[in-house]
């Protein structure tokens, strides 16, 4: 007998010398939960073996890997359904993790031409699955872009390109693994150029030698390699061709996405279900929509939170941020939202404010109001749960309502974040929107404020699990954790077994600051009847259908200057493109030029937002030199006159799921060099913007693809083949602005409008207007807006009228800047009119004609 066992066991665990000739960069770890020797290893079926001389200990190819051809399972039974094909998949050799799920099923579905979903499941039990709602398909897609194919044994999946037949996923390449808490999946990739999988401190490119991204929400100050406060299990793929493809895993447990040269990808998950969609394009801009098609368009937010904030943690009282506003004022700084961070909560609870510091809060945000501005405050999840009962509203109802995550013992967990113990809504309870929405109004009913910053909401906690620690079972201590910080799931959070309404924690922790997002903008927008804007720390996929996104506890230096601009690309990518990092830094002391840098990049965030921790070196615009001040005077005033351009882009996202902020490759994927740009980027398809990233230079170098690329001041920069060209750091020209700048968007929205032309080398250009009041909800889908499409060719600019309303009426056009025009014109008409006064210069090509034109009617300006 025991030689028989012997050589059953040896048929399994000497796969042969061929079946373990695999190349370095092609192994795929045989021991992804622990260390194992020689002999543990062969035990699997797995060869072992060094992989010859490299870079030593760490990341690298594993010792212990699957021979080609392991099985694990094979797929039986296919068959047709109303949206594509199933099948069964049965499990062809015993696994080594704990709770394997034997009997899989396959469901294969077919969506539209460019999406296709297909899903592992249980068939004998219902496992948890994200509580997102995505689109359901009816039938089975007619001429799609992509074929499938089945490899039966060992199972995989392959999705290939109809057309050129580029294999865009294949998982044959390694083992499936299904168990309860272990769910693993692995695939080729068509190539190198991988952007995604958020969030992390990271380079646009990620790098497939070796990489282990891990994603579980985590109060984290940005660090690379490790877990940051989001998660969005989402890649956009470059092929050679400059085609694109995406991948989405609904998945929101604790992962590892792991990336390698050959190059190849692996899921590894720790629940839930396999529900992935591919995209497939084939261009990237159509990537990203077809992803959003799923997770949802991002919302609108109101005109005003497109102009500045300021906020730092330290206004210690009414009379202080009173007096910031002031300063700004005095400083002739644009400002449309002031903001306050936990100071002006009586003991740091949510909901309420400091009778003395703060006496005159209502007072002070009506007077904010009476001068134009917005006002938002920071509104953390935990609820202070150490007062007698009767003296704290939230808490008291909260109880009542049964809206807090409760602990194995059914009781309220409790943690402790800046109030002291702190009980934490479950926001997938429908009870606690509710008791929400009171108490924002409650709230609202003192001090009417405008916004929510809704922070700490991974949700962070300052004692590991619960002030009682946790219990010790499986989802505390699971058979496999991925490689988040510190090692530990409850490490800065809660115990991932207490208990939410729709599943445990460990299912639904990464979901928390989304759920919250979900309420707050609900809330808000009942209670004001206004278009809701917040910004959360914490996100997930689908998070910028209701709120924006900022970076979280940067350090002020030039490192995190940089990494700024791929994380503002790749939420941009993830559909959350109101985004932006705390300006001139947030923790440590910033410097002069850093912050003079930092506010001219920041002016180009979709969000901006200066924010500065407690302590730190003061950072406010009129805080440094006058030349400085000048300097970042200009940078605001530029992005003000802007922002009838990027609130237009908002409407494209929100309406047609497009990018705001956008990496250059989206705009130029059949030029590779673009697709690693990451130390610029551009402002819908027209504005390149190139920073000045480093400290003490004048000159900054970018890539500028083939084409005319035009000075926002005039002249052209480059205008041939794509290059790297220096261009002169932002001077002390003045731009040809759209906008005439003002001091908030109250004031802005009333003045008179410009309209720059960019010509084509052949005269051609085109853009376009949205317009609205800026605040009101749902006004593209009730129809209530402006949209004007202007177009230039041969000598002539003219405006058409999409779409009119009211909005517009009073509003001038009164200058029209036209880039690229080759010869001194001799006359200029304006509706036919004769304009005396135009200018032309020879050197830079730029035509400037001052005009007074309705907005609100149709026009044609000519030169000849
Ligand atoms: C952490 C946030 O990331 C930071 O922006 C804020 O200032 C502090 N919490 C205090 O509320």
């Amino acid at each position: 007998l025991f030689l028989l066992v012997q050589m059953v066991l040896r048929d399994r665990v000497c796969p042969g010398a061929a079946g373990c000739q695999v190349p370095p960069g092609e192994r795929f770890d045989c021991g992804p939960e622990r260390l194992l020797g020689r002999a543990g290893c062969e035990a699997r079926g797995c060869c072992y073996g060094p992989p010859g001389p490299g870079p030593g200990p760490g990341p690298g190819p594993p010792w212990c890997f699957f021979p080609r051809g392991y099985r694990s399972y094979r797929a039986e039974n296919l068959t047709a359904t109303a949206t594509g094909f199933t099948a069964r998949l049965r499990r062809v050799a015993a696994s080594f993790l704990p709770g394997d799920v034997g009997d899989l099923r396959l469901d294969v579905a077919m969506e539209t031409p460019t999406r296709l979903r297909f899903t592992l499941r249980d068939p004998a039990r219902q496992r948890y699955e994200v509580p997102l709602a995505t689109p359901r398909a009816s039938g089975r897609a007619a001429s799609t872009l992509y074929g499938v194919r089945v490899s039966p044994d060992p199972f995989g999946l392959l999705v290939y390109r109809q057309r050129g037949g580029r294999v865009l996923l294949n998982t044959t390449v390694a083992p499936l693994f299904f168990a309860d808490q272990f769910l693993q999946i692995s695939t080729s990739l068509p190539s190198r150029f991988i952007s995604g999988l958020g969030e992390h401190l990271t380079p646009l490119v990620l790098d497939t030698t070796w990489t282990r991204v891990t994603l579980w929400n985590r109060d984290m100050a940005p660090a690379p390699q490790v877990n940051l406060y989001g998660s969005h299990p989402f890649y956009l793929g470059m092929e050679d061709d400059g085609s694109a493809h995406g991948v989405f895993l609904l998945n929101s447990n604790a992962m590892d996405v792991l990336l390698q040269p050959s190059p190849a990808l692996t899921w590894r998950t720790t629940g839930g279900i396999l529900d992935f969609y591919v995209f497939l394009g084939p261009d990237p801009k159509s990537v990203v929509r077809q992803y959003l098609d799923v997770v949802g368009f991002p919302f609108m937010p109101p005109y005003w939170g497109l102009g500045f904030h300021l906020c730092r943690w330290g206004y210690s009282s009414t009379d202080i941020t009173r007096q910031v506003v002031a300063n700004m004022t005095a400083a002739r700084f644009p400002l449309d939202v002031q903001w306050n961070d936990l100071d002006y909560a009586d003991a740091k609870r949510d909901f309420t404010f400091n009778k003395k510091s703060f006496k005159d809060y209502p007072e002070m945000v009506q007077d904010f109001h009476r001068r134009g501005l917005r006002y938002i405050m920071i509104v953390d999840p935990g609820i202070s749960s150490s007062g007698p009962p009767g003296t704290y509203k939230p808490y008291d109802e909260g109880l009542k309502r049964g809206v807090f995550i409760r602990n194995a013992t059914g009781q309220p967990l409790i943690g402790k974040v800046w109030p002291g113990p702190t009980a934490f809504p479950d926001f997938t309870n429908p009870e606690t929107h509710e008791w929400w929405h009171d108490m924002v109004k409650d709230f609202h009913d003192q001090v009417p404020f405008d916004g929510m910053w809704i922070d700490m909401n991974e949700p962070s906690n300052f004692v590991e699990g619960s002030q009682d620690g946790c219990p010790n079972n499986s989802l505390e201590q699971p058979p496999y954790v991925p490689g988040v910080f510190g090692g530990r799931l409850q490490g800065g959070t809660i115990c991932a077994s207490s208990q939410q309404y729709l599943s445990s924690h460990y299912n639904l922790h990464s979901l928390y600051g989304l759920t919250q997002a979900v309420a707050s903008h609900d809330a808000l927008l009942r209670v004001r009847g206004k278009r809701p804007f917040v910004i959360s720390r914490s996100t997930f996929a689908g998070h910028g259908r209701y709120a924006g996104h900022w970076t979280g506890d940067v350090g002020s230096n030039w490192e995190q200057l940089y990494y700024s601009i791929p994380e503002v690309l790749l939420f941009n990518l993830f559909g959350v493109p109101l985004v932006g990092a705390d300006i001139c830094g947030f923790a440590g002391d910033t410097s002069e030029e850093l912050c003079v840098r930092w506010t001219q990049l920041g002016a180009f965030y979709p969000f901006m937002r200066n924010h500065n921790d407690h302590g730190a070196r003061p950072q406010e615009p009129y805080a440094f030199s006058p030349a400085a001040q000048a300097a970042m005077r200009k940078a605001l005033c530029l992005r003000y006159s802007l922002l009838p351009f990027l609130y237009t882009l908002f409407h494209r996202a929100h309406s047609a799921g497009e990018t705001v902020a956008r990496p250059l490759f989206l705009e130029f994927p059949k030029d590779p060099n673009t697709w690693a740009v990451d130390r610029q980027l551009m402002w819908g398809g027209g504005l390149l913007i190139t920073p000045v990233l480093q400290p003490g230079i004048t000159k900054v170098s970018g890539y500028f693809p083939a084409g005319t690329w035009y000075s926002l001041a005039g002249p052209v920069v480059h205008g041939r083949g794509g290059g790297t060209v220096a261009v002169a750091a932002l001077g002390a020209e003045p731009h040809p602005a759209p906008q005439e700048p003002a001091f908030s968007t109250a004031e802005s929205r009333g003045k008179g409008m410009a309209l720059v032309v960019a010509l084509t080398p052949d005269g051609f250009a085109r853009g376009e207007l949205f317009w609205d009041d800026g605040e009101s909800w749902q006004t593209f889908e009730k129809g209530d807006y402006t949209e004007i499409l202007f177009l230039a060719t041969h000598g002539a600019v003219l405006s058409q009228l999409l779409r009119a309303s009211a909005h517009l009426d009073g509003v001038l056009l009164e200058a029209v800047t036209v880039l690229g025009v080759t010869s001194p014109p001799r006359q200029v008409l304006a509706n036919g009119a004769l304009v005396g006064d135009f200018s032309y210069r020879n050197d830079t090509q730029v035509l400037r004609v001052p005009v007074s034109l309705p907005m609100w009617e149709r026009f044609v300006i000519t030169w000849s």
